[in-house]
């Protein structure tokens, strides 16, 4: 059984073309796979607290000297690990505000890209120190903008910060296969963006049969 965390991040809960598309990735997936469990983040909806100085501290504090202050800063923390932990394949469906994720987004990564739980941090290892714990996780990016030419080679390849920071970071939680899909164009509302959803939705059913091959 293959176990899908679910991470969407939309503020928008009616009329997100990005929860859309995931609704039709799950759609396509449960097709095919009636019994695969998927696990729904909706972060979108309720962000996760940024992290706080006393954050900070608690997770640089070994577990068994935490305050009981401590392990609660943590809690949801704990909670949002465990999701990663228990699934292989981590679903991101998000649009993309000012170049790159939304705050909720960015605030999930901090949450659960921790020294000691996700990552280890070791100055013997020279000028890459920090290592996954995880591995094995493959991450599905499904993305929406309102302009375009934001892929490898477009117009505004330079501003997309999307994407690439997502994958980067997404090193730290054991992801090391990743797919994207994106549609591009929302805010001209035109014959390009209706172009842009119709291959987003076939490139879903190609990247399915790329990961189901692979089960
Ligand atoms: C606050 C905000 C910032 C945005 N910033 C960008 C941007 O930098 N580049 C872009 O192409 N589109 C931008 N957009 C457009 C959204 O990416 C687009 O509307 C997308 O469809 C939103 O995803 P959703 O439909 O899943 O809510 C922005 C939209 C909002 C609301």
């Amino acid at each position: 059984m293959t176990t899908f965390l679910h991470v969407s991040s939309s503020a928008r809960k009616h009329n997100s073309i990005s929860r859309a598309l995931a609704k039709e990735f799950t759609n396509q997936w449960h097709a095919k796979f009636p019994t695969d469990k998927f696990i729904h983040r909706d972060i979108g909806s309720a962000p996760p607290n940024f992290i706080s100085e006393e954050w900070i501290a608690a997770v640089f504090t070994l577990e068994e000297k935490r305050t009981d202050k401590q392990n609660s800063l943590l809690t949801l923390s704990d909670m949002l690990i465990k999701e990663i932990t228990e699934s292989d394949i981590i679903l991101i469906s998000t649009p993309m505000y000012n170049y790159g994720m939304p705050a909720s987004l960015k605030a999930w990564f901090d949450q659960v890209i921790r020294v000691n739980k996700t990552f280890t941090l070791d100055l013997d290892r020279g000028d890459f120190p920090l290592e996954p714990t995880l591995s094995g996780k493959t991450l599905v990016l499904l993305s929406a903008c309102g302009e375009f030419g934001f892929d490898v080679g477009g117009v505004r390849e330079e501003m997309n910060h999307l994407g690439p920071h997502i994958r980067t970071a997404s090193k730290y939680l054991g992801v090391d296969e990743y797919y994207e899909v994106r549609i591009e164009y929302q805010e001209f509302g035109d014959q390009r963006h209706a172009r842009s959803i119709e291959n987003a939705y076939s490139t879903i059913s190609k990247v399915i049969k790329q990961i189901a091959g692979k089960k």
